[in-house]
């Protein structure tokens, strides 16, 4: 399973891209926003950077939702650089821009995921990536992970090659049961990877191989020269 961060704070990506583990990056209008990038050159130089700083997906949402400015607004954003996926909302006009994007060669994600019916239309559409959004769906009173679920189970079956990017993770506990129902990737918050590493049981035993070191000095010593 890929791991991508879901933000478009640049410490933040870097954090994780120094843990060796990121395949990716997604970021979405709200997230470009709490980073203050406004006008389409600031826009435009941000996606340039997050690329330059990690050599992976890096999903770009269009602004617009309109067939014709969705369709000019992606063919912008993938001449940024090649790894740039068009980030496309699941609605009709956006189903019809996939298509598009798809037999010209510009990769998509298409998010605002709810439902399987959605999944269906971005797969056969040509999508690259569908993003069910798992802790919106959590929040609606719904269990998110029946959707990654059932969404894994008819791709196998149709043989769709799109694949599933588990997206509003808000726990560790999401990204393994992502994991473990079939997820292709998830795009998470640091916070939530980071809390991945978390068990009181490795801690309480690091420290106790910490203390018991100190019995075996002659060897640390050695060791150090
Ligand atoms: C997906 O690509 C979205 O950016 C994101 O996961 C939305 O998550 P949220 O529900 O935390 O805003």
């Amino acid at each position: 399973m890929k791991f991508f961060i879901d933000t478009a704070n640049l410490a933040q990506i870097k954090e994780a891209h120094d843990l060796g583990i990121l395949d990716g990056v997604t970021t979405n209008p709200s997230l470009m926003a709490k980073e203050g990038i406004r006008g389409e050159e600031a826009i435009n130089q941000h996606y340039k950077t997050i690329c330059e700083l990690v050599d992976g997906d890096i999903s770009a949402e269009v602004l617009t939702t309109d067939f014709n400015t969705i369709v000019e607004e992606g063919k912008k954003l993938a001449a940024i650089h090649p790894n740039i996926v068009v980030k496309v909302p699941m609605i009709k006009e956006g189903v019809r821009a996939i298509k598009w994007f798809t037999d010209n060669g510009i990769r998509t994600n298409c998010t605002l995921i709810f439902s399987a019916g959605q999944a269906i239309l971005a797969a056969k559409a040509g999508a690259a990536f569908v993003s069910p959004f798992i802790g919106r769906i959590d929040d609606s009173g719904w269990d998110g992970m029946i959707l990654i679920e059932q969404i894994a189970n008819i791709f196998e079956v149709q043989g769709y090659k799109t694949e599933i990017l588990a997206a509003s993770i808000r726990s560790p506990n999401h990204i393994i049961r992502a994991a473990e129902l079939g997820a292709h990737v998830i795009t998470s918050p640091l916070e939530s990877i980071l809390a991945l590493l978390k068990h009181p049981l490795t801690d309480i035993g690091l420290a106790k191989f910490l203390e018991d070191s100190k019995k075996m000095s002659l060897v640390v010593e050695d060791i150090k020269q």
